[in-house]
């Protein structure tokens, strides 16, 4: 069901749905128990009401994986589920702007991020064209108790706001598909660098995270920021926002942050420890750095795998302890399994060109037997593999 300004209103407003509402998000009927439960609901409220009642219980259990702790109270159409960024990355995002008096968020959607810079004190203009978004923001603010958001409805293209300091999260996504160049954004990257250089100097514009390396405007910082150890997104900052020019990884939750300072590892065969590099790290340019810091080294030189002697804990990769390595063979691979007694719980792969879930159904298996991670890659350029156990 799409939602209208109005039921959202009604959604947040109506005294008589409360109830239904907080029982429904507290356990939201299944396909099976769908039927019955509209059945019930409309004796109390029309066709439309009971479905959106039953709707918005539904989504906040799906919102629940982005917004832990407040799911359960706020308003969501699909998209703007979809849209929202995490409330962890967006709490992390919102840190910059927590001395700026007034914020403008250049395309505010439900207000996963509005909400969290005006959780940190400020004033936040919440800025969208989209009159569903506006009733949403609205709504998630009241819900939060939180009266500094104010929901403007404009349409950045024509900026009428004077508002230095600025939040931008442009749609990635249109009507059937994502879109990966950033002019195919909405709005476009060059018309929010045109707000940067006319209205807000102090600017964080939110983009793909595999954006190519050629769109990053030079003098800006640009941070990577992944979220248990999934690649999240990428964000410019500009101005008094940026902490420095260069590039960082962020890996959340732990919130630490790597430069990348153009490092290089050295090059050595396998050790004892198998590190990869959380993806922010990568795309930040980062591995070599990690290497640098953590005393490790790569098995080849195109391949993100670091490696070492020793086990050091980093929220910057995960870690295995390679119990064998080999030059790739499937026969040797199997013959070593089944000595181990292992039973292989994940087969990955970087520069092999092996797919991983059809070549699992090769291997010998034993059951219940040694949980074992086999890992395909390149050593010095030759097709090589690991045999690995994971850490506790
Ligand atoms: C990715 S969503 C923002 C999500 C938001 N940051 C969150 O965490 O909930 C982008 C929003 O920008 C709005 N938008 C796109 N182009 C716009 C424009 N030219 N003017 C105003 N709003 C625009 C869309 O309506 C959409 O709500």
């Amino acid at each position: 069901m799409i939602f209208t300004p109005e039921q959202i209103e009604w959604l947040a407003s109506a005294e008589a749905a409360q109830p239904w509402l907080k029982k429904l998000t507290q356990a939201p009927p299944d396909n099976g128990a769908l039927l019955g439960e509209l059945t019930r609901l409309r004796q109390h409220f029309s066709v439309d009401q009971a479905q959106a009642l039953v709707t918005l219980a539904r989504l906040r259990q799906r919102a629940r994986k982005k917004f832990p702790i407040h799911a359960h109270r706020l308003f969501f159409t699909s998209k703007t589920l979809q849209q929202a960024s995490p409330a962890a990355v967006a709490r992390w995002t919102a840190q910059r702007y927590r001395h700026a008096p007034w914020v403008a968020d250049m395309g505010c959607g439900m207000g996963g991020d509005a909400l969290a810079i005006a959780s940190l004190g400020s004033q936040v203009l919440a800025i969208d064209r989209d009159p569903l978004a506006l009733a949403l923001v609205k709504a998630n603010a009241s819900a939060l108790g939180q009266s500094h958001i104010h929901p403007l409805r404009a349409n950045i293209t024509h900026p009428g706001w004077k508002i230095p300091i600025a939040w931008a999260d442009p749609g990635r996504r249109t009507a059937t598909h994502r879109v990966f160049h950033p002019e195919t954004l909405q709005p476009p990257l060059s018309t929010l660098l045109q707000v940067q250089r006319t209205i807000a100097p102090h600017l964080g514009i939110k983009l793909m995270p595999g954006l190519h390396h050629r769109h990053i405007p030079p003098g800006i910082e640009v941070e990577w920021i992944s979220l248990e150890h999934e690649l999240k997104e990428c964000v410019f900052w500009f101005g008094d926002l940026a902490e420095r020019e260069g590039r960082r990884a962020t890996v959340l939750p732990a919130g630490k942050s790597l430069w990348s300072e153009g490092h290089k590892a050295p090059l050595n065969p396998p050790g004892h420890f198998l590190y990869e590099p959380d993806p922010a790290v990568i795309r930040a340019g980062a591995v070599g750095d990690l290497a640098n810091q953590l005393q490790l080294w790569q098995i080849d030189r195109e391949i993100a795998y670091l490696c070492g002697d020793h086990l050091v804990i980093t929220p910057f990769a995960r870690t295995w302890r390679i119990l064998e390595h080999h030059p790739f063979s499937l026969k040797r691979l199997n013959q070593r399994l089944r000595g181990m007694q292992a039973e292989v719980i994940a087969v990955k792969k970087r520069g092999s060109p092996i797919d991983p879930e059809a070549f699992r159904k090769k291997l010998h298996r034993s059951r219940k037997g040694r949980p074992m991670v086999v890992v395909l890659t390149r050593v010095n350029n030759r097709p090589w593999m690991l045999i690995c156990e994971p850490l506790p």
